[in-house]
């Protein structure tokens, strides 16, 4: 059994038109360390699929099995990393970490806790705006606190969800070079849901495409055949990037939505 694994997943809502199922048995597998992504349209269950790992909400069937123990709830162990801002901003950016580093290491004396902060702050390279309040910073900074939380949980596996989306096209690069290292680094398992296919092959070891639904489910994982550490700089012209992109913009072209 891989670390994460989740089978058969069945998710859906009541609507006024009746029930929709928005995932109709979802698979996916993630080993300890490794770098998952999940890409599709949006619409097709994404977030509801990191809400049901995440414990946020319950499935209709299947089962989540994180390191031997059934997903029953949210934990400290499941990390999260929304698409928009849920950082506290009436605290500074110190303290939006310090929260949750204090909230899992209650044990631990006040001094090492803040040494933890710090380097967490360091770490997502925000030590000159530490004493800021969200409001300051601009919308990729404020990502990369949200990250350096996620972080902060030391959470067995780290859920990401469009974490970049809402941010411009220059920052959001800058965003993914930072997580590139700080994975690079730190080796937390993540799970990070996209709709940006070029971000997904630049950041993960595999992808799995999800398909539009409703009943979505996700096709086969599509490993990335680049070597690490990884720069952007030229990445694309890699026989294994456009190999990569090929079979996910096939899956997703042969599983469009018939509107
Ligand atoms: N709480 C809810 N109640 C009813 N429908 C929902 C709810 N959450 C999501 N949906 C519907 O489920 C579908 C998938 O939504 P979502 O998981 O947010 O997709 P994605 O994150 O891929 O954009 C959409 O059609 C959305 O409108
Ligand atoms: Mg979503």
């Amino acid at each position: 059994m891989a670390y994460l694994e989740v089978l058969g997943l069945r998710k859906a809502y009541a609507t006024a038109r009746g029930r929709t199922e928005v995932l109709g048995g979802v698979d996916l597998a993630v080993d300890e360390g490794e770098f998952v992504a999940v890409v599709g349209y949006s619409g097709s269950g994404k977030t509801t699929l990191v809400s049901l790992v995440a414990g946020l909400i319950a499935p209709d069937a299947g089962e989540i099995v994180l390191d031997g123990a059934p997903v029953t709830g949210p934990g400290p162990e499941r990390g999260i990393v929304f698409q928009q801002y849920s950082l506290l901003p009436w605290l500074s950016v110190h303290d939006n970490v310090a929260l949750a580093v204090d909230a899992v290491n209650p044990g631990r004396p006040a001094r090492e806790r803040r040494r933890l902060t710090e380097e967490l702050i360091a770490l997502v390279n925000l030590t000159p705006a530490a004493g800021k309040r969200p409001a300051q910073l601009s919308g990729g900074m404020r990502q990369r606190v949200a990250v350096a939380r996620g972080l902060a949980m030391q959470p067995k596996v780290l859920l990401m969800d469009e974490p970049f989306s809402a941010l411009d096209a220059l920052t959001r690069a800058s965003c993914q070079d930072h997580l590139l290292r700080i994975w690079g680094e730190r080796r937390t398992t993540v799970i990070l849901i996209t709709n940006d296919v070029d971000e997904a092959i630049l950041l993960a070891d595999r992808i799995y495409p999800m398909t539009p639904g409703p009943g979505a489910v996700l096709g086969p994982a599509i490993e990335v055949g680049l070597p690490r550490p990884r720069a952007r700089r030229h990445l694309s012209l890699e026989p294994a990037y456009q190999k990569a992109r090929q079979a996910i913009v096939d899956f997703l072209r042969a599983n469009r939505r018939v509107a």
